[in-house]
């Protein structure tokens, strides 16, 4: 895909001293991947998460992977993003907030729809409260396809979604609601970002709840059979996580006016199929392990509250954030699949 060259652009764009941020979520995937990167970039990180989904190893995994020097300069919060005053103590002296910090997972909405409300509703009306009465120069929070709903349009466009299918997608719709509110009403700059299907090393492959390139893979590792939702032909437009992550570092740190106060789609513009997706990560695994046997995969009912087709049009990311992505599907794969195999080897 594209060369460096954005990612180059991005970090001549951080200040020269550096700048202060907060990653909510951050023992979770995506969090524990933009606090890594920030480390690395020089800058300082308070990372707040109350552990509900995040794992402690995730941010071990981290500091393993990082100077003595560079770890320093984080601090965790443990603590819930569903109490005020964690938020406001989280959010002091802070230039930049991450907001991920969120229960995932349109299965775990259905079946308890209050506490995913309270930790994406209230949890993120709390930290656009303690963002703005302190003073935080960029608010980006991870928004989600899901907003798309029953729109049948394809590929997707910002501006035309649909009816939420769960009530993990009307937490997702009223963030935006409200961030957008937050523009109008007081002047608070944030940015919305909705994730298509990110995956990559660190996301949960374990527990009921889990998305599906980790439990495959998981599932193939452990001479399990993969089952699918449905025929296989519900596509997918997968992000490798280091796409995720050069988008919130853009949002963060953008000054292009036309860009704030709106929401992004973050994917690459490809549609992959549950099918091909199989094919993918069972060639990718045999790359590495060409002994392993990896048998057909088996078919089950559809899933309730999933959307059949999803991909995204990035030219909205692509024109006023200059987001161009680094990582393909294929080449994300693989450099996942080493993670995975460590993990349950
Ligand atoms: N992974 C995807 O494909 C995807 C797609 C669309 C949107 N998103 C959104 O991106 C964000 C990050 O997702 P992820 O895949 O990294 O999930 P994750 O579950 O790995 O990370 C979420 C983190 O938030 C923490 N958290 C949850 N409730 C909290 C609370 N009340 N207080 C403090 N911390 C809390 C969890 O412990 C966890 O560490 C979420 O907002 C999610 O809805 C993810």
């Amino acid at each position: 895909m594209a060369s460096l060259t954005a990612y180059e652009q991005l970090t001549r764009r951080l200040p020269d001293q550096p700048a202060r941020w907060l990653v909510t979520g951050c023992a979770g995937f995506i969090g524990s991947h933009l606090v890594e990167t920030l480390l690395r970039l020089g800058q300082v990180v308070v990372g707040l998460d109350n552990f509900a989904t995040g794992h402690q190893r995730n941010l071990n995994e981290i500091e393993n992977s990082l100077d003595a020097s560079q770890w320093r300069k984080f601090l965790l919060i443990q603590g819930d993003i569903r109490d005020p005053q964690t938020c406001r103590a989280a959010c002091e002296g802070i230039d930049h907030v991450l907001h991920q910090a969120a229960l995932g997972s349109v299965p775990r909405s259905l079946v308890d729809p209050l506490a995913t409300n309270a930790a994406n509703i209230d949890g993120f009306l709390n930290m656009l409260i303690a963002a703005r009465d302190a003073g935080v120069h960029r608010f980006v929070y991870a928004a989600s396809s899901s907003t798309y709903g029953d729109h049948p349009a394809l590929p997707k466009v910002e501006e035309a979604i649909g009816r939420p299918l769960s009530p993990y997608a009307v937490t997702k719709l009223v963030n935006e609601l409200y961030a957008d509110v937050f523009g109008r009403c007081y002047g608070f700059e944030s940015i919305g970002l909705r994730y298509f299907n990110v995956f990559g090393p660190r996301q949960d492959p374990e527990g009921a709840y889990a998305a599906v390139i980790p439990r495959w893979t998981r599932a193939m590792l452990l001479d399990e059979q993969v089952l699918i939702n449905g025929d296989g032909e519900t596509s997918r437009d997968f992000c490798y996580v280091a796409n995720a992550v050069q988008a919130n570092l853009l949002a963060a740190t953008t000054d292009n006016r036309e860009a704030v106060n709106q929401v992004f789609n973050i994917a690459l513009n490809e549609r992959t199929s549950l099918n091909s997706l199989f094919a993918l990560l069972r060639n990718a695994l045999l790359e590495i392990r060409p002994e392993w046997t990896v048998p057909p995969a088996a078919y089950r009912d559809f899933r309730a509250g999933d959307v059949r087709h999803s991909q995204a049009d990035i030219t909205k990311a692509r024109q006023l954030l200059g987001y161009a992505p680094t990582h393909r599907l294929d080449e994300g794969i693989r450099m996942a699949m080493p993670w995975y195999i460590s993990r349950f080897s």
